[in-house]
């Protein structure tokens, strides 16, 4: 499939790998067989906690939900979709964040990701970026999709939570490889909180001399394929994606600001993962 998005730096072999992948996996047959055989099954939860001197101490802690890489496609089974948004319904968060990459390459996959994502409805609501294979693929039909259900769209735009969650202030970047980040906008007001969302840990580039406390973020999908002990086989090489591939890092002037990663959820082109399984995020935030 040609590019069928605003994306830039569009690999041109992608097309080809693409063309290929619709060719020998017709009806989505590996995420059915790895699906079957249980090769795609347990979602971890994550939890991360996050103590700030300046979070206001009149405010209740908050708790974010983050979903990424959903990858669907051929290689992602729907029901993990499905099971990574019970999962993280389960836990009752404030609000969820959704790192993109919904997608692997064709926006007819979101018939995969609508349905149960329209059951998850927490009191924040829900915000997204867009990924790279988002950006590649009918980015204009996956962002339509998603704001019929309510899902709002931060691309280098921000806003303040409402009360009780008072100057704390949300906002999100354009991918780094395929978008147009644009951190002076993203940051044109700022909170005694301040929370990114972005999809590619290449775009701390973008942020690194704004006055970010936790920025969330997906995109290497921890390696996919890794040796224990997290040790990662093959990562995107854009610049930060091999330093910050997987975790929680304390980065910026004393270690003061977090950035998030996750391997988020789904497959891309393999229907398979090796010690960087597919997880949830939970991440509260609160009074030091
Ligand atoms: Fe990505």
């Amino acid at each position: 499939m040609a590019l069928a998005g605003r994306g830039r730096n569009y690999p041109r072999f992608r097309a080809s790998i693409n063309a290929f992948e619709n060719l020998i996996f017709r009806h989505a047959w590996p995420a059915k067989v790895a699906f079957r055989l249980g090769l795609q099954n347990k979602i971890k939860t994550v939890r991360y906690t996050v103590a700030l001197a300046s979070y206001p101490a009149q405010n209740p802690s908050l708790k974010i939900g983050f979903l990424s890489d959903f990858h669907a496609g051929h290689a992602t089974h729907p029901k993990m979709i499905q099971r990574s948004i019970e999962q993280i319904q389960n836990e009752n968060p404030d609000i969820v964040l959704l790192g993109g990459d919904f997608v692997d390459f064709d926006a007819a996959f979101m018939r995969d990701v609508i349905p149960p994502l329209e059951k998850l409805q927490p009191p924040l609501g829900l915000f997204a970026v867009p990924g790279n294979h988002d950006l590649w693929s009918d980015d204009v039909l996956i962002q339509r999709s998603l704001q019929e259900i309510g899902v709002k769209f931060l691309i280098n735009d921000g806003l303040f939570l409402p009360p009780p969650f008072d100057g704390i202030y949300l906002c999100g970047l354009d991918e780094w490889l395929a978008g147009e980040p644009d951190p002076a906008r993203a940051f044109a007001q700022n909170g005694k909180v301040n929370l990114v969302l972005m999809h590619n840990p290449a775009n701390y580039l973008d942020i690194k001399i704004r006055p970010f406390d936790v920025a969330f973020c997906g995109h290497t999908h921890a390696g996919q394929v890794a040796l224990p002990f997290q040790y990662p086989l093959i990562l995107p090489r854009q610049p930060c994606c091999r330093k910050y591939s997987y975790g929680r890092y304390q980065v910026g002037e004393d270690g003061r600001s977090s950035i998030i990663v996750s391997s988020g959820i789904g497959y891309h082109f393999l229907p398979l993962r090796f010690f960087a399984w597919p997880e949830v995020v939970l991440c509260t935030i609160g009074k030091q």
